[in-house]
């Protein structure tokens, strides 16, 4: 009959072991057991950059990589992306259920009343040079309402806990806002209670003298439709960084700010930035051909926004994103970059080395073109991605403290160092 376990053999002894499987693993530390004698310390999984190894159990996100789907809590994120909107997604995550009228109604209250920072943190913006990055500007703070909330290394305590994923996902479009306003040497604008989370970034970005900001009805529905697909992604660089800083029980400001230094990265969260950088550099339609082909000879080149470690298919939150850009171009007029963009798309899918690789648009690479047109520069990129991924990585620091199989992450390594020797004094080395 069969059974859910794995029969291995280890040829070095000769002895059999038999290791359970539940939910299509095994478990690492099933291979200890593994010994050739007794000093050995064990058989360990060697896994560089996790590509076989699942580090939690999780009820988040799902996503199928070789179908193209991805699903918040059971919901498509297509539907979502229709039908919902980003604090109703951001309750969902943190959740697990959709609200009902009334918890959404709280929700939304209790979110924007604490959009507000502590004025001490501005003046703590203050201190970065005008050219800094909005991303490390954004970084440094967030990490620093670390010292604002002392309250906040209660990780064990529910309400707390609570209060502290509000205040990040409230405050975050606030922080960005301001790392903005201060790179562009603007006066910063504080957030407008009555307008909505996205509608109240955008006035924050936006204003200047007029006493109301008028926020497009388009530019803000689609800046909610873009922060919907970006609000979770299950073990991606900067929610696992979250998860393993987080472990420490270190306060959840200062692992969410090694998830915004890990999405700073462009293989992670700098990627749309990089794409828009590599559509200028390529110029024209007429030099796209060129481009693949230094991609395809291994010149370095890569192209940026394309391949993805999970999706094998077409990244489902870029087929969204391609149809909101016509919404944008609509009103904003047509990114003249977006010719080179669908060119480039064009010639790669038909391409061998491209179909070869299974290497497919992912999110990011028509999200810079949409942000570009909304008058985003492409420092801006990464930032707009953290603001809504907050919720993701509150939810799964949640997850991971909750947990009762975690504890703090600490992999193991394959030593490759040298053996055991003297220290040689100076005067007596070569
Ligand atoms: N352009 C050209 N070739 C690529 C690209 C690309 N964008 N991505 C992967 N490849 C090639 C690799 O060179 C490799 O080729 P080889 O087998 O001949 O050596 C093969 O495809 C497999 O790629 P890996 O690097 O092994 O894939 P991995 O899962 O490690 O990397 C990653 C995934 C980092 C996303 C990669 O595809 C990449 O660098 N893409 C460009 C950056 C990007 O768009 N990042 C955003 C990801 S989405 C997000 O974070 C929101």
């Amino acid at each position: 009959m069969a059974k859910d376990t794995l029969t291995v053999t280890d040829n070095r002894t000769g002895k059999t072991y038999e290791l359970p499987i539940a939910d299509g693993c095994i478990r690492s530390m099933d291979l200890r057991q593994i010994k050739t004698g007794g000093d050995d310390f064990g058989l360990m999984a060697y896994d560089p950059a996790f590509l076989n190894t699942a580090n939690c159990k999780s009820a988040i996100t799902f996503i199928d990589g070789d179908k193209g789907i991805l699903e918040y809590r059971g919901y498509p994120i297509e539907q979502l992306a229709e039908k919902s909107t980003y604090l109703e997604v951001a309750y969902l995550t943190m959740n697990g259920e959709l609200p009902t009228k009334s918890q959404l109604e709280d929700f939304v209250h209790k979110v924007t009343h604490h959009t507000f920072i502590h004025e001490n943190v501005k003046s703590f913006m203050d201190g970065f040079r005008y050219d800094s990055h909005p991303m490390s500007i954004l970084a440094s703070t967030v990490a620093a309402l670390s010292g604002f909330y002392p309250d906040a290394k209660h990780v064990k305590d529910r309400a707390t806990r609570r209060q502290q994923m509000i205040r990040l996902i409230a405050k975050m479009p606030t922080i960005a806002a301001f790392s903005f306003r201060h790179s562009q040497g603007l006066p910063y604008v504080y957030p407008d209670n009555e307008l909505s989370y996205c509608g109240n970034f955008l006035a924050m970005i936006r204003r200047m003298t007029e006493s109301k900001y008028k926020v497009n009805p388009v530019l803000e529905r689609a800046l909610d439709i873009l922060f919907i697909l970006h609000a979770d992604h299950e073990q991606n660089c900067s929610t696992t960084a979250t998860r393993v800083v987080g472990s420490s029980e270190v306060d959840p400001y200062s692992a969410v700010a090694a998830g915004i230094t890990a999405l700073y990265g462009p293989l992670h969260g700098g990627a749309n930035e990089a794409v828009l950088r590599m559509l200028r550099e390529i110029g024209s339609v007429k030099a796209v051909p060129e481009f693949i082909k230094r991609v395809r000879g291994g010149e370095g080149a890569k192209l940026m926004g394309f391949g993805h470690r999970v999706y094998k298919s077409y990244d489902p939150r870029a087929k969204v994103i391609k149809r909101t850009a016509d919404e944008v171009f609509e009103v904003t007029g047509k990114n003249p970059l977006l010719e080179i963009a669908l060119e480039l798309e064009r010639i790669a899918l038909a391409d061998d080395y491209f179909v070869q690789r299974k290497l497919y648009p992912n999110v990011d690479f028509y999200s810079g073109l949409i942000y570009e047109a909304m008058g985003f520069p492409v420092d801006m990129f990464p930032v707009l991605f953290a603001i809504p991924r907050t919720v993701g990585w509150v939810s799964q620091w949640e997850e991971m403290i909750t947990d009762p199989e975690q504890k703090i992450s600490r992999p193991r390594q394959v030593f490759t160092g040298a053996k055991k020797r003297d220290y040689v004094t100076i005067d007596r080395r070569g």
